[in-house]
């Protein structure tokens, strides 16, 4: 499994957790069209959040849910998120997919900006982990940045394994890397189709796509 350095993203190694991402005046639209999408798919359900980070989408799609696990491998993160509105009954847990309750069973999972951290090497056993956690006819959907946002932090390498490498400031005047993916939607298509799921969608917005697909019954 991936370890925790492998996915970075928002700061996660700096304490860096403001919402700056969601924040940009050009995103509106396309976050509109989320917040008012994404609570209702997890109205009722046993949900799942994996990469929580401060909380973004917990505090909005954790109210409907019957009950709520956040996972994050960073205490800060963790911290920062129990302080959103809306969350009062979330159980956060430190971790990643690795973190998963063996004892319960989950029919939603949600996941913002994660998958495009997870070097692609590893999406495979990523999948296999968390399907290992759900009900059959569960519902999945994964949230992430379009390849619009590199007119911000274009790919400035790749490594061996085809996976893209952003360059992004600090915040304290410094520069590091972070590992970014784009996937297409033949790529997903693929992908899911080794873990026996046929039909999925993939929804491009200008700033996000979205990938939703429900494991089969029988799972
Ligand atoms: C780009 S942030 C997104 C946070 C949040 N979902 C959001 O949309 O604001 C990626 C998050 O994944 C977390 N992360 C890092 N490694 C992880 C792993 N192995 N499993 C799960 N989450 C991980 C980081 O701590 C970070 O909070």
């Amino acid at each position: 499994m991936h370890s925790d350095q492998d996915i970075q993203g928002q700061g996660a190694e700096h304490g860096d957790y403001r919402d700056a991402v969601y924040e940009l005046p050009e995103r509106a639209l396309d976050l509109a069209w989320l917040r008012r999408y994404l609570p209702l798919q997890y109205a009722g359900c046993r949900a799942l959040e994996l990469g929580c980070g401060s909380g973004y989408w917990t505090q909005y799609l954790a109210p409907l849910a019957s009950r709520y696990l956040a996972l994050d491998p960073s205490p800060t993160a963790l911290e920062r998120a129990k302080l959103r509105p809306g969350v009062e009954r979330v159980a956060f847990r430190a971790g990643g997919a690795e973190a998963l309750p063996a004892d319960e069973r989950f029919d939603a999972v949600f996941a913002g900006l994660y998958f495009s951290h997870v070097p692609k090497q590893h999406r495979d056993e990523l999948l296999a982990r968390l399907h290992g956690g759900l009900s059959g006819g569960a519902r999945v959907i994964f949230i992430d940045n379009s390849e619009l946002q590199c007119r911000e932090y274009p790919l400035v390498a790749y490594d061996d394994a085809g996976n893209g490498y952003q360059q992004r400031p600090t915040g304290d005047g410094g520069q590091r890397r972070v590992l970014k993916n784009f996937p297409n939607e033949t790529e997903l298509r693929l992908l899911l189709g080794r873990h026996g799921v046929g039909e999925m969608a993939f929804l491009r917005r200008e700033h996000f796509w979205l990938l939703e697909y429900r494991l089969p019954d029988w799972h």
